[in-house]
């Protein structure tokens, strides 16, 4: 089952997934994790990256789509995955359909997490993340608005995507998730 979160920074997309893995069994993907790990490796994706990254940018569409088609390639996807943080834009969005059509896949669901801009700001000023500044996070939400109205639109004329109120606790948030993956299992 290949599933889609998409949310603004501090959604609750990394805390939602690690939930899902334990019950869907298949893998987390997270490019903002690969990222990172990427930048601090020294890698030639994460010094790509970096800059752009610590602006609280988006990292360019060709650099995302390499990582997610070298980690989707990996044995442990072959039957599913979750998709934390991808994609983000509409050609994104256009190779992921590509990317699994190919495999003979396609997508089960998005699931786009709603929360309040003032409760977004206190839970990422409770982290300790390089870009978790308030100037950096306030970049990041100004992207994000940007972009996900494009992905919304793409997503709701493939009748992929569910809107789920991303307020109140993990353990509430994930009751809500799971009403809509359930049926689809
Ligand atoms: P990425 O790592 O994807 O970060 P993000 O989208 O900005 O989101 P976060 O990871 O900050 O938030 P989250 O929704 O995972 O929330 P979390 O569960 O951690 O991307 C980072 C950067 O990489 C981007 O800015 C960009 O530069 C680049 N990038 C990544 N993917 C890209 C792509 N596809 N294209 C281009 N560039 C890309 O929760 C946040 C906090 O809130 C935690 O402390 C958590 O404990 C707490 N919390 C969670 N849920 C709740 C709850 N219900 N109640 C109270 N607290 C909660
Ligand atoms: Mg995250």
């Amino acid at each position: 089952m290949f599933i889609v979160l998409i949310g603004p920074p501090g959604a609750g997309k990394g805390t939602q997934c690690k939930r899902l893995v334990e019950c869907l069994q298949i893998p987390h993907l997270s490019t903002g994790s690969i990222l990172r790990a990427a930048v601090r490796n020294g890698t030639e994706i994460g010094k790509a990256a970096a800059e752009n990254m610590s602006a609280g940018k988006l990292v360019p569409d060709g650099v995302i789509t390499e990582i997610v088609r070298l980690r989707l390639s990996e044995p442990d996807c072959e039957n599913g995955c979750l998709f934390d943080g991808f994609p983000r834009t509409e050609p994104q969005a256009e190779t992921l359909e590509t990317e699994l059509e190919k495999r003979g896949n396609k997508l089960a669901a998005v699931v786009q997490l709603v929360v309040a801009e003032e409760e977004i700001l206190d839970r990422l000023s409770g982290r300790q993340r390089a870009d978790d500044s308030p100037v950096v996070v306030r970049d990041r939400l100004k992207g994000f608005h940007a972009i996900t109205d494009q992905l919304k639109r793409f997503y709701e004329a493939e009748g992929l995507l569910n809107q789920v109120d991303g307020m109140g606790t993990p353990d509430q948030v994930f009751e809500r998730i799971q009403k809509i993956i359930d049926p689809r299992r």
